[in-house]
């Protein structure tokens, strides 16, 4: 794979096709986390709705701090996993009370925070603070499967450190952001689960899977 060839297309690409998000409008590492969370569990146009109620009842990370916790789960209602919820809030008291309001934006700061795994710290650092960390979710590892032709089980939790150490070999240094996002985003609307558009592809010369007529072989997922 011609690495810099891969990383314009899919840039390119992804600023010319991406949707236009509610958490796409400013680079606010607070905002870009509330999203990152809500995405977990719950496809995007549901979260579109959630998301703007939630900013618009705590628009800053100081309104979260001091929100009670009863207003925090009720505005979470709907979307379900409050676990998520809770660690949200735990984890903005926690930037408040020992970093000065300030999000870390370095990787052990940042994960050490309640709630935050390998994906949220790599989203927010890559998104909001462009640094070139991976944010492997299940979109990412099926698109990279594809692209790299990757015969490793995605269900097996092990894997996932694959797909992050493949990442970190193909990440752009000079726009992270669109990189990770524009992964996110080929998955979302080109590499799709079941009848991938590889004709609409914008790395599909990239693609190994393509190449080999095996793009719906892959990713390997096992039952179990
Ligand atoms: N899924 C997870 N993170 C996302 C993002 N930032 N944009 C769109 N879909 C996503």
């Amino acid at each position: 794979i011609d690495i810099s060839q891969f990383q314009d297309d899919l840039i390119n690409w992804y600023q010319e096709n991406k949707r236009d998000l509610p958490w796409r409008v400013e680079q606010n590492p607070y905002k870009i986390w509330v999203s990152e969370v809500m995405l977990q569990q719950t496809k995007v146009d549901t979260v579109i709705p959630y998301f703007n109620k939630f900013i618009d009842d705590f628009p800053t990370l100081y309104d979260l701090a001091s929100a009670k916790e009863q207003d925090v789960l009720k505005a979470w209602e709907g979307l379900g996993y409050y676990s998520r919820a809770r660690n949200l809030q735990n984890a903005i008291r926690e930037v408040v009370a020992s970093y000065g309001g300030e999000i870390p934006a370095n990787p052990s700061d940042l994960g050490s925070l309640k709630g935050v795994g390998p994906y949220t710290k790599g989203a927010i650092l890559s998104i909001a603070y462009d640094q070139p960390e991976p944010a492997v979710d299940g979109n990412v590892m099926r698109v990279l499967s594809r692209i790299l032709k990757v015969e490793e089980d995605i269900a097996k939790p092990r894997t996932k450190k694959v797909f992050e150490n493949h990442v970190r070999e193909l990440i752009s240094h000079v726009d992270p952001s669109s990189f990770n996002q524009g992964l996110m985003e080929l998955g979302a609307i080109v590499c799709t689960p079941k009848n991938p558009m590889c004709m609409l592809c914008p790395v599909q010369q990239h693609c190994q899977a393509f190449a080999e007529g095996i793009e719906k072989q892959l990713p390997i997922k096992s039952k179990a």
